[in-house]
């Protein structure tokens, strides 16, 4: 659980709460929490498919395998009500990336958002590493007022090819996919 200033938060929206992630706004309980079983994969699906134009079309089976294989996960909530989500993923020490950062638009602008990253950069997986990553296509203001720089190396990708699944492999692989 996070418990830290909530410093960018607004004053005259938000107070703070030092119990265990919980902010009140002023008609709300907003709470953060890392804990993958608080994930309602339906309202997951539901808030992508509002507000996440790169994952309004995914399954929960998918989200279910991609939250099993994140760390650390986060969600906001306003009482049972899955309102922001964020991932990462971390090999602990060297590189790490942030995925899918999300505020629902009836709670935006009030520093929930903000908020959400910095919970997720203070987590014992990514807040010992050199460099942490995202990929964003039009809210580079955003995460530069975080603390993000714009990056000039080149960036690469390979989309998934069918044709390395039946490829002969030198080490047997054992699958794991989680959900
Ligand atoms: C990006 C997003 C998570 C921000 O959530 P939020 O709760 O509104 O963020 P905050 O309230 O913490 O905003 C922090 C600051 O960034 C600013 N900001 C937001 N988007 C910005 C942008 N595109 N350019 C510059 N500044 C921006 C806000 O004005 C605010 O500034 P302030 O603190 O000086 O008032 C939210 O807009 C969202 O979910 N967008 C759709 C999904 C998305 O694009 N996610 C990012 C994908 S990489």
């Amino acid at each position: 659980m996070f418990c830290e200033t909530f410093r960018r938060l607004k004053v005259s929206k938000l107070s703070k709460n030092c119990e265990f992630g919980i902010i009140k706004m002023s008609n709300a309980h907003i709470q953060f929490s890392e804990r993958k079983s608080d994930v309602d994969f339906e309202q997951l699906r539901e808030l992508f498919k509002i507000a996440a134009f790169w994952a309004s079309e995914r399954s929960t089976e998918d989200l279910s395998i991609a939250v099993a294989n994140s760390e650390p996960v986060i969600t906001v909530k306003d009482g049972e009500r899955l309102i922001g989500f964020a991932r990462a993923t971390s090999d602990g020490i060297y590189r790490a990336t942030i995925w899918d950062v999300v505020i629902h638009p009836d709670y935006r602008s009030q520093g929930l958002g903000s908020k959400l990253v910095e919970t997720v950069l203070s987590h014992p997986k990514v807040n010992r590493v050199e460099r942490t990553y995202l990929m964003t296509t039009h809210r580079q203001g955003f995460y530069e007022k975080i603390g993000f720089e714009r990056n000039s190396t080149t960036t690469m990708v390979i989309y998934n090819q069918s044709h390395f699944n039946s490829l002969q492999s030198s080490v047997q692989f054992h699958e794991v996919l989680g959900g």
